[in-house]
């Protein structure tokens, strides 16, 4: 059991530009996270191409204490269900992933469900007769989620039923779902290559603010940034795809300028990228097989102006953030206060040669793995934020950059690129969710 904390409470720790610590390291706040922003929001669960066939199953945490199944029926529907058993709540499957070929039989008493979550069966039926037990009665089944629903193989779900639909949710942000598919000569991208699978020791809200916070990575970086240069510098003439690797470390040391450019997108419920016009993965070669393959698909102008919406990260909040111009996404599970999990997905464009994917897997392996080169450099200053919170000194984290300065437009608001709007528009959403203002 955990404390509830009173709506006052809640407006005190979150000034316009600072946060009260406790946002990071009280678990009591961390439970009321779980059940008003993870429990409300619309949650990425994964993508259509993860369960390709009839009873292919991907099973996933909607919040920390919530397993759900993604799973394709017959009819070629995929339904999101609660992992558990209608009969005692016995977790039904365990593996992350699979295939059930009839049915999920459950492992403690044999119930068994159909791919939509019905149940079908149950063993030594006889014994229910005539004790008013309805084998038809919904509340028999696996029950599904409050609200499902999938953009272009992206699929979400929510265990809110207030939430509005998924494509007013991602509002103007949706762009960035587009630009990744559109990316893709075929229109369609499919999950390929694995997961990189990496937990965090701190705060899950960590991961996301730094996801567009410039203000770190010439600093935070600084140092494989300078390996990567000397290394380039000591390569041989010949070495182009030994250069090419390194250059992908390149952009994280750009200057304050370059990042101020690029400028940071704000939209509701805490959605925001960084980027648009330029970013840091603005300089990618295009690929001559594959810039011929798009042009042929949607003729030169439209495929150049497919890869000039060049955004950096993109953060759906609270659960998942999109690189559009490297196909990979990164999904974000909180396990506690001080604990949670990134998965890297990578994606391959359904009609682009091999070699973007290759890129693709590349850059998720030097960039986001746990024995990558850059996401490790990140990992190790949030831990330390989460130990300096957990000490004494301040009680107050800030962030006053160019306050005051953001654009309001129709549905997003505007500002530089070096500007802490990223910070506001989550913690706008934090507030609403978390006093339940959200979708009033
Ligand atoms: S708990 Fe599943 S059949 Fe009994
Ligand atoms: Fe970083």
């Amino acid at each position: 059991m955990y404390n509830r904390i009173s709506t006052t409470e809640i407006d005190s720790l979150v000034e316009p530009a600072r946060l009260h610590k406790r946002l990071y390291i009280d678990r009591d706040i961390f439970e009321l996270e779980m059940e008003r922003i993870w429990g409300q929001a619309w949650i990425f669960i994964g993508h259509e191409s993860q369960v390709p066939n009839t009873g292919d199953y991907f099973t996933t945490n909607i919040t920390h204490k919530v397993p759900v199944i993604m799973v394709r029926d017959k009819e070629d529907q995929v339904h999101v269900l609660h992992n558990r058993c209608a009969h005692k709540g016995a977790k039904l499957v365990e593996n992350r992933e699979g295939n059930v070929r009839g049915a999920f039989r459950c492992p403690y008493h044999g119930w068994s469900y159909k791919h939509d979550g019905t149940l079908i069966k149950i063993p030594n039926e006889a014994g229910y007769e005539g004790t008013g037990f309805d084998l038809n009665d919904a509340c028999n089944n696996m029950q599904p989620l409050a609200q499902v629903e999938s953009y272009r193989g992206f699929v979400f779900a929510t265990l809110s039923s207030q939430a509005p639909d998924l494509k007013t949710w991602l509002g103007g942000a949706i762009d960035c779902i587009d630009n990744l598919c559109d990316r893709s000569p075929d229109g369609e991208v499919e999950v390929a290559g694995g997961v990189l699978r990496y937990e965090h020791e701190c705060n899950w809200k960590f991961f996301l603010e730094n996801l567009n916070d410039t203000m770190h990575p010439m600093v935070v970086h600084q140092s494989v940034v300078q390996a990567a240069k000397d290394y380039i510098d000591s390569l041989p003439e010949s070495a182009t795809r030994e250069r090419s690797e390194a250059e992908i470390i390149l952009p994280f040391g750009s200057s304050y300028e370059n990042f101020e450019d690029s400028g940071i997108t704000g939209f509701r419920y805490g959605h925001h990228y960084d980027g648009g016009k330029t970013s840091i993965h603005a300089n990618y070669t295009v690929m001559p097989e594959y810039h011929s393959r798009m042009v042929a698909s949607y003729g030169e102008e439209k495929a150049r102006e497919i890869y000039s919406f060049n955004t950096h990260n993109t953060l759906f909040y609270p659960s998942l953030t999109i690189k559009t111009a490297v196909q990979n996404i990164r999904v974000v599970r909180p396990v506690a206060v001080d604990r949670f999990i990134v998965e890297t997905w990578s994606f391959r464009l359904k009609g682009a040669p091999d070699e973007m994917l290759q890129r693709t897997l590349l850059y998720s392996r030097l960039v986001n793995s746990s024995a990558g080169m850059v996401g490790p450099d990140d990992l190790e200053v949030y831990r330390r934020a989460q130990e300096g919170l957990e000490s004494s000194g301040s009680d107050w984290v800030e962030y006053h950059r160019q306050l005051g300065r953001d654009q309001q437009l129709e549905d997003r608001v505007v500002g530089g690129g070096t500007s802490d709007l990223d910070m506001r528009t989550q913690y706008k959403a934090w507030k609403e969710f978390m006093n339940g203002e959200i979708y009033r």
